[in-house]
This record gives C-alpha cells, sequence and structure tokens, in this order.
C-alpha cells in the first residue's frame, strides 16, 4: 500500500524535527522497507505507527512494522533500540511493564518489572541507628533489582511476534556498533551526569568523552553491541548466564552489590491479566500490580465520573479541584494499599469498587482543598525527574502495544557492568527503604511495600490501551515517576471529555497532586493565573513545575487513519507509513 500523509498541525515544529531526524538517521543500519516511512509530530498515516522518546527508535520500530512485523515484534526493536539511543531509561539492566491489545481484542500484560535480590531484606537501607544513609538505595550497587528488560524481550517476541527474534534485536546492535548522533537534550542530560559516571565507575564508559557532549556527538557502544549479540546468539542464556551473567557477577564484587548468579538464573518475566475498567462507555486497559498505576488510574477515573467536568472548561479551577482531590485520595491509598501482589494480599477489586470509591469522594468540597493530614488511606473491602520512557505501536492489522520501561533514575545508578556496557537500575529506592519515608518521588508507602528477597518494588508506570465500541482507539503511557497516572488520566480525559486529538492532548499542560507533600504542582505557563489565583484562594498549594511527563501516544481518528502524538517536552516522535 502506498504510504499517505494527510495534514500537519504544527509546520515550524515538523520542520524542525525532520532536520533533527534526518541528521540522526544519517547513520541508521540500511532497512529494505517495502513501505516509505514518514516521521516527526503532528504526524497522521493511514497503516502502522511507533511512538517513542528517540527518533532512531521511532525508525527502528516502524522500519520493523513496514518490513512485515506485528506491533509486538516493532515494540521489541523499539525498546532495545532505547537501550542504546536512550541510555537515560531505554535499558537491557531495567525493566518495565507492556500491554499488548490484539486486533482480535485479547488482551495481555507482561510484566518484566525488575525483583530484589535473594538476600535482599527489609532492613538492608538502614544503618545501626535506625536511618536511612542517604543515596544507598540510588547510588550504588545495591540500588539494583534483578533486570528484568532482556527476559521480557525475549517473552514478548515468543509469545507474540511473528519474527525471529534475531531480527528484531539486530537493529539495536548495529546502532551500538555504529554508533547513533545525540540529540540537544541528550547532550545536556550526558553532561549533567558526567561527575556520576566518573565517580561511580572505576574504568571509562562510554558516557564521558574528553571534553562536553555537543548535539550531533556520535555515541558508540561496543561492549553493549557484544552484550546484544550474545542475547541474539544465545537468547535468555547469552544475558543471564554465560559470560554476560559472569561480568555483572564480577561487576557486584567490585562494588559490594548483591545480585548473584542464582538471581540472575531465576529471574522470568511473567505474563498477568490486564486491568480494565469502563469510563464514559470506553474501556480502559492498563497494568495491575505490582504497578500501582493502573489501579491510581482507575480509582481517578472512577471518583470523578460522577462529575461532568468536561462542560466546566479545561483546565479550569473547577476541574484541577476536582481531579486533585481524587488524586490525593488515590495516592493515600497506594500508600497502604499496594505492592507486589505475589508476596502481599493486595485488595484490587476493593480498591476499584465503586461504592468504596464513591465514599473517598464523600469528604469532597467543592469550595474548599481537603488536608492531606485529614485524608487516611481509605478500608477498602467495607463496600461491596528522573527518566523512565514510554512507547506506543499500532501495526497495520490493528495490534497495539503500549510499554513503559526504566531504569528509574535518569541513567539509573549511573553504574555500567564493566565489559558488558549496559548501566544498573536503581529500582530498590522504589521500594520503602524504610516504611514512611518517601522515596526520590517523594511517595511514602507502608509494610506492604517493603523490601524482601525476591520481591517486586511498587511502580507507577501505566501503560494504557483505550477501546471505544470495541475497537481500538488510542495508545498511551508516560514517564515521570509518581506523576505517570496522573499524565495518563489527563490524556484520558483530555480525549474523552475535552474532545482533543491526540497531539492536541499530549501537548496540553499538566497538574499532579499525590497526597503528600500536600500540594498541586502544574507545569509552568500552562495553566492560567486566573485559574491558579482562584486554587490557592481555595486552600491549595501551587508549585510550579517546567515541564510533567513525556508522552508517547497514538489514535485511531474516526476515519480510520493513525495520528500520532509525541511530547514536544521531550526528544518524542512519531514513525510511520
Ligand atoms: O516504576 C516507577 O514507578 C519508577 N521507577 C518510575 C521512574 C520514572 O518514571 C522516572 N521518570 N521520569
Amino acid at each position: 500500500m502506498p504510504y499517505t500523509i494527510f495534514a500537519y498541525n504544527c509546520i515550524m515544529n515538523r520542520i524542525t524535527i525532520n532536520i533533527l531526524f534526518l541528521f540522526l538517521v544519517a547513520c541508521a543500519p540500511s532497512q529494505k522497507n517495502s513501505e516509505t516511512l514518514v516521521n516527526g509530530r503532528n504526524i497522521i498515516t493511514r497503516n502502522a505507527m511507533v511512538v517513542s522518546a528517540h527518533p532512531q527508535a521511532s525508525y527502528i520500530g516502524a522500519s520493523i512494522l513496514a518490513r512485515g512485523g506485528n506491533a509486538v515484534d516493532a515494540a521489541v526493536a523499539t525498546e532495545l533500540a532505547l537501550a542504546v539511543c536512550y541510555p537515560e531509561a531505554g535499558n537491557l539492566g531495567g525493566g518495565g511493564f507492556m500491554v499488548i491489545r490484539k486486533a482480535d481484542g485479547k488482551s495481555f500484560v507482561i510484566d518484566y518489572r525488575e525483583k530484589a535480590p535473594g538476600s535482599a531484606s527489609r532492613d538492608m537501607f538502614i544503618d545501626g541507628d535506625g536511618n536511612v544513609p542517604e543515596g544507598v538505595s540510588t547510588d550504588t550497587h545495591l540500588a539494583s533489582g534483578v533486570p528484568g528488560t532482556p527476559d521480557g524481550m525475549i517473552t514478548a517476541n515468543s509469545r507474540h511476534g511473528r519474527l525471529p527474534f534475531r531480527d528484531v534485536i539486530q537493529p539495536a546492535i548495529d546502532l551500538a556498533k555504529n554508533g547513533f548522533r545525540i540529540t540537544a537534550i541528550q547532550a545536556s542530560d550526558l553532561n549533567s551526569n558526567r561527575e556520576n559516571f566518573i565517580n561511580r565507575n572505576s574504568v571509562n564508559t562510554a558516557f564521558v568523552k574528553d571534553g562536553p557532549w555537543k548535539e550531533g556527538d556520535l555515541l558508540v557502544q561496543e561492549d553493549l553491541a557484544r552484550t546484544l549479540e550474545r542475547i541474539r546468539d544465545n537468547g535468555r542464556e547469552g544475558f543471564y548466564s554465560g559470560v554476560t551473567a559472569l561480568l555483572i557477577e564480577e561487576e557486584m564484587k567490585r562494588g559490594n552489590g548483591v545480585i548473584s548468579r542464582q538471581d540472575l538464573l531465576t529471574y522470568s518475566a511473567s505474563e498477568r491479566e490486564p486491568l480494565t475498567s469502563a469510563y464514559r462507555g470506553y474501556r480502559i486497559i492498563t497494568v495491575p500490580p505490582p504497578s500501582g498505576g493502573g489501579v491510581i488510574l482507575i480509582q481517578l477515573l472512577k471518583m470523578t465520573e460522577q462529575y461532568n467536568f468536561g462542560e466546566w472548561g479545561f483546565n479550569s479551577y473547577q476541574a484541577i479541584h476536582l481531579i486533585a482531590e481524587a488524586e490525593r485520595r488515590a495516592f493515600a491509598d497506594r500508600a497502604e494499599h499496594l505492592g507486589d501482589p505475589d508476596f502481599m494480599n493486595v485488595r484490587v477489586s476493593q480498591l476499584l469498587d465503586t461504592g468504596y470509591l464513591r465514599s473517598r469522594m464523600s469528604t469532597f468540597d467543592p469550595e474548599r482543598a481537603t488536608s492531606s493530614a485529614d485524608i487516611l488511606p481509605g478500608a477498602p473491602g467495607a463496600y461491596s525527574s528522573e527518566q523512565t520512557t514510554h512507547y506506543s505501536v499500532v501495526d497495520k492489522d490493528g495490534n497495539a502495544v503500549s510499554a513503559t520501561t526504566t531504569l528509574n533514575g535518569t541513567f539509573g545508578s549511573s553504574i555500567v557492568v564493566q565489559g558488558a556496557g549496559f548501566l544498573l537500575n536503581n529500582q530498590m529506592d522504589d521500594f520503602s527503604v524504610k516504611p514512611g519515608l518517601p522515596n526520590m518521588y517523594g511517595l511514602a508507602g507502608g509494610e506492604i511495600n517493603a523490601v524482601s528477597s525476591g520481591k517486586k518494588m511498587l511502580s507507577s508506570m501505566t501503560p494504557v490501551i483505550v477501546e471505544k465500541d470495541g475497537k481500538l482507539f488510542f495508545v498511551a503511557g508516560s514517564p515521570g515517576g509518581s506523576t505517570i497516572p496522573t499524565t495518563v488520566y489527563q490524556i484520558i480525559t483530555n480525549v474523552i471529555d475535552y474532545g482533543m486529538g491526540i497531539q492536541e492532548s499530549v501537548d496540553a499542560g499538566r497538574f499532579h497532586h499525590q497526597w503528600l507533600p500536600d500540594m498541586i504542582t502544574f507545569e509552568k505557563s500552562r495553566i492560567d493565573n486566573t485559574a491558579s489565583a482562584a486554587l490557592r484562594e481555595m486552600g491549595h498549594v501551587l508549585r510550579e513545575r517546567s515541564s510533567i511527563g513525556r508522552v508517547s501516544a497514538i489514535m485511531i481518528r474516526a476515519d480510520g487513519t493513525i495520528e500520532g502524538g509525541a511530547d514536544k517536552r521531550g526528544d518524542n516522535t512519531s514513525c510511520g507509513f
């Protein structure tokens, strides 16, 4: 089928990103495509699309689609490419969640979240005086959970892909070997993290060069290419045993880390039942625990569904007040009631019970902010910066993938496995390392999310797929730590309650409340002064932030064409045909 480009809403943006793209793909692995790919922001195609945080990864994913791969093949190729060209968050050493919706309407979740090592224990981050020394759960070898991404990608490909794994991993190998041109944002990310790379690694890494990085510099990762080749040639054994496992073991010894050979051998990704719910007649498909993101998202949708806030005006003070109050209540529940369901009793159906959620909103005062001190976690059952990355894929048959993956902090712990070229995550900080003490996103949690051997740390990642009339409607997700579920909630309500297209929904201003600290953070210059003054008047504390989230989304429009929603807050790019 010939490719078609329909509309461009933001010509300047498109021109800028296309110049950047042409520059960046100049050394992309050569692909024999039967389709010509279009890319940028504000693009609409007829057949298929990938939106991710980096132009190279979107290009690689879309190339796989053009060669006849399905959405899962493209997702795996995109994620492995992100592990090379977006080391801030793309990874082999991290983990994530993938939602798959097949064209026949069946949906699946692949949980490849990291696990605590076997020797991890509840008080491993607490010293003899009962304090938590700063940085141990974020900046050291102990910060790393057992990586899940390699097995997650192999599982997704073997159960749901169409192309052989070696075909979907090869573009990432070529990218690591030949190098890629970094963007201006990446030059700044690498320069700001320079000291961490130097201080936390005993040898030089690919991420540090003699002088400062500049936009357009070539980043080559030979060790990473060899690790990817071992995975290509040996499957999961290429990472979880053999040479790579040995290199991880040696890295752990060097830095007093605790991930063992046995931890690697026994890690496996799992398939879980998706979490689903209705919202104003649409069907929401998202992730269950050990991500709390899906539960928070559905709680927010259900708590606010009884109000027609679409008529109150977009980002009006009344709508922001309502949503912030729902967020306050949802995040209070998160702290007390969400953790790894393989270890703890997580009462998902009670937390999502409509009667329970209505009762949570019974203290909502349309005129005044409630104080978070007065909002305790509920009793469900009584009623019948950071860097992560999200990509979205839709193929020409209507299969879709929504996946969020992370190392936790930007570049994870900044520790590179010597000889293997990939960064270790610092996901252990997502546990409540000392119950009650807030983590790096200010999220407090209780015993339910305490550290335990082999347990998964609670996540906020919220990949989502939305159906309309039983058909695929849109795919979305975002990074942003605690702000992920509230960002995804706003993408959904922007479309459903405010009638926005997907790029418009992604561009729109965002805000966030997470119970504690008791404040609404909002994007500077995206919420008008009258609304912020009215919210302060109602008793809310407001704090400006330069940006919240970096969404990658795709929508199927009424005429069947496909619209990309690529966030200009980052280098996010849509690519399709
Ligand atoms: O799993 C989580 O919820 C966090 N580790 C995500 C971190 C994140 O999104 C950082 N990005 N901005």
